[in-house]
C-alpha cells in the first residue's frame, strides 16, 4: 500500500474506531429447512473492529452460513446478530450490506460489466453517489488491490486472482468496514492466492479494515490474529493460529489438515531430528540448520 492509497482511505473516513465489535453473534442459530440438522446453532461469535480472523472447517461446517448471516443475505432463526453495534433487522439491510461486504469464491459469477472500471463501479454506482465521488472511489480501490493500471482493460482478460482482486475493489469502493472473504481463493492458483491474501492483510493492517477470511487452506489462517474452526454449526476450536495448528490430533477429528510446514516439521521430530515447533520455512531452515552443526 503506498502512502497515497493510504491517505485516500484516511480521507474517506475507513479507518476504524477501537473497542467497537464489528460482527456479534448471540446464541444464533439457523436452518435452510425444518428438516435439515442446523447449519449454525446456538452460536455465539464476534469479532472486534480491526481484527483479522480466519474461519476454518470442512464442506458444510456452516462457513457460508456464517458470512450469510452476517451481511443479512440469511435471516436468523433464533438469536441475535449485530453489525458495528447495530442489530441486523429488514429495515437496516441497506447499511449492514454497505458496512459488511462479501467475496464469493468464484470470481467469473461476481464481475457483472465488460471493462475493470465499470465493474468496480457497479456497486457504488447503486448508492446513488455524484460521478466525481465515483470516480474517486474507484481510483482507491483500484489502488488498494494494485490493479490500477488494470482500469480500462477487459475483465475477460485478466487471471482468476487479478479478477478477484477487482471483486475485492468493487466491495472496497462500497467503503465497508470489515469485508468477507468466503473461500475467495478456493479456485486461484497458488500466485493468484498469495495475491489476494497480500492484499486483505495489507487492507486489514495499514486501513484496518475488518477481515474475516473464510478458507479451508490452512496456510492462509497463519496471518490471521485469530483462528476459529467450524464443525457442525458450532466453533469448536479458537486461538492464535500457531497455537490451534499445535493442536494436530484434534485438527484431524475435524478434517482438517495441517499446514505444509508443521506437517514437515512434526515429520522431522518423528524420525529423531529436534527442530522447534514452527509454520515459518524460514525458521524451519535454521531449525534444521542448528539441528544439523
Ligand atoms: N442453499 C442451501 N439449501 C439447503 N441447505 C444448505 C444450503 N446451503 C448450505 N446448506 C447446508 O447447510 C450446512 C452448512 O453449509 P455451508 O454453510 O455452506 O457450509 P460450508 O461453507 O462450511 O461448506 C450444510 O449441511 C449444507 O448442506
Ligand atoms: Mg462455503
Amino acid at each position: 500500500m503506498t502512502a497515497q492509497s493510504g491517505a485516500a482511505f484516511g480521507r474517506f473516513g475507513l479507518r476504524g474506531g477501537s473497542n467497537m465489535k464489528a460482527i456479534e453473534f448471540c446464541g444464533v442459530s439457523f436452518r435452510y429447512d425444518e428438516e435439515s440438522p442446523f447449519a449454525i446453532h446456538k452460536l455465539d461469535f464476534s469479532v472486534e473492529e480491526g481484527e483479522f480472523v480466519a474461519v476454518l472447517g470442512h464442506n458444510g461446517s456452516g462457513k457460508s452460513t456464517l458470512a450469510r448471516l452476517s451481511n443479512g443475505l440469511l435471516e436468523a432463526d433464533e438469536g441475535e446478530i449485530r453489525v458495528f453495534g447495530t442489530q441486523i433487522a429488514r429495515k437496516n439491510l441497506y447499511d449492514v450490506r454497505k458496512n459488511v461486504g462479501v467475496v464469493f469464491q468464484n470470481p467469473d459469477n461476481q464481475t457483472v460489466a465488460t471493462i475493470v472500471e465499470d465493474d468496480v463501479a457497479f456497486g457504488a454506482e447503486n448508492l446513488g453517489l455524484a460521478r466525481e465521488e465515483i470516480g474517486e472511489r474507484i481510483r482507491f480501490a483500484l489502488q488498494a488491490v494494485g490493479m490500477q493500471q488494470y482500469r480500462t482493460a477487459a475483465v475477460a482478460r485478466l487471471s482468476g486472482g487479478q479478477k478477484q482482486r477487482v471483486a475485492i475493489a468493487g466491495v472496497l469502493a462500497l467503503k465497508p468496514r470489515a469485508v468477507i472473504l468466503d473461500e475467495a481463493t478456493a479456485m486461484l492458483d497458488p500466485r493468484g492466492r498469495r495475491e489476494i491474501v497480500e492484499v486483505v492483510s495489507r487492507l486489514n493492517r495499514e486501513e484496518k479494515i475488518t477481515v474475516i477470511m473464510i478458507t479451508h487452506f490452512m496456510e492462509e489462517a497463519l496471518l490471521a490474529d485469530r483462528a476459529v474452526v467450524m464443525n457442525r454449526g458450532e466453533i469448536v476450536m479458537q486461538g492464535a493460529p500457531a497455537d490451534i495448528f499445535e493442536r494436530q490430533e484434534e485438527l484431524i477429528t475435524y478434517n482438517l489438515a495441517m499446514p505444509r510446514i508443521g506437517y514437515i516439521c512434526n515429520r522431522l521430530r518423528a524420525g529423531g531430528l529436534p527442530v522447534a515447533n514452527t509454520l515459518d520455512s524460514e525458521t524451519l531452515a535454521e531449525e534444521i540448520a542448528r539441528c544439523v552443526s
